[in-house]
């Protein structure tokens, strides 16, 4: 399976803290915004992975992350040269995905809790259909929104509705098997100008491929589209890591525990942070 962070867009909901800067190379606390998500894509044994964002902020994240090489992954980058909508990702993507099965994160979607690997584990064997995931919010009209029948089988999707069916979101995480390429391909753009990834899923709903696995109320998925929505995503990754000590999408360790690079290569990039908490963490997890 390979993995796609969409890490475009023009942030304007953040205006004017994403007038110079992609949004998603904002901090959350200690750690730039992308690295969440990545983390994600990390956990789920995930090594090839494409980021795509704006012409004018690519080399931004080519700089941050490099080739992946340090982290035994291989990152490459492409560029959307306007956001056309979250299904495009599979169109600039093509190629990279080639013949395989394929997981989108989007670069603004934090996702943190117990039991979450397993979770992972059983979306990314999917080879035919897709999975998706459900999360009870107080408002949806802002998300993607799934509805149940008693029985728990999905009875609809709709985006961003007026007057949504039920409380269950629909997170910003998506496993796909390799025709979704032909399926964004053939998506129409929406009222607003977009091809949605609401109405891929809707193809697959429609023929029955397509699995939606709730998170649980002791899950976090946190949204980073408002200024509040960041300040509470850097508070709850300091209270997190301050109270447990363990560091929420240190990429180092579990790159270490994937046992995707050696315990020198995990000392070596520990060192090139040593005066910070975060480089502390890392050379404390290669002596452990
Ligand atoms: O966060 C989850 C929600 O994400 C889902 O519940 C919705 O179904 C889904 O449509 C999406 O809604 P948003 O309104 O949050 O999408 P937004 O346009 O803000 O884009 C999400 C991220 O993807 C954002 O970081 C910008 C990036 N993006 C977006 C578009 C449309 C791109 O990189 N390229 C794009 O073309």
């Amino acid at each position: 399976m390979k993995g796609i962070i969409l890490a475009g867009g023009k942030g304007t909901r953040l205006f004017p803290i994403t007038k110079g800067i992609s949004k998603q190379l904002l901090p959350i606390y200690d750690k730039p915004m992308i690295y969440y998500p990545l983390s994600v894509l990390m956990l789920s044994k995930i090594r090839e992975v494409l980021i795509i964002s704006n012409p004018e902020y690519i080399d931004f994240y080519k700089n941050l992350l490099g080739d992946g090489s340090s982290l035994g992954m291989k990152i490459t980058y492409q560029v959307q040269e306007r956001p056309r909508g979250l299904a495009d990702a599979f169109i600039v993507g093509e190629e990279f995905i080639g013949n395989d099965s394929v997981c989108l994160i989007l670069g603004d979607n934090i996702f943190y809790g117990q039991g979450f690997v397993p979770r992972l584990d059983a979306a990314g064997s999917v080879k035919d259909g897709a999975v998706i995931f459900g999360y009870y919010v107080k408002d949806p009209s802002e998300f993607g929104v799934v509805e149940f029948d008693s029985e728990g089988n999905v009875l609809s999707l709709e985006e961003k509705p007026n007057q949504p069916k039920s409380n269950y979101a629909i997170p910003g995480l998506y496993f796909y098997d390799n025709s979704v390429i032909n399926r964004a391909k053939s998506l129409k753009a929406s009222a607003r100008g977009e091809i949605e990834i609401t109405d891929l899923n809707k193809g697959y709903l429609n023929e029955q491929r397509l699995k939606v696995e709730l998170l649980g109320r002791g899950f976090a998925w946190l949204d980073t589209g408002t200024y509040d929505g960041l300040a509470n995503a850097s508070d709850f990754v300091r209270t997190m890591q301050k109270r447990t000590g363990l560091y929420i999408a240190c990429l180092e360790e579990i790159a270490y525990k994937n046992q995707w690079i050696s315990k020198e290569a995990l000392c070596k990039l520990g060192q090139v942070y040593k005066k910070t908490e975060y480089g502390k963490y890392i050379l404390s997890i290669a002596k452990s």
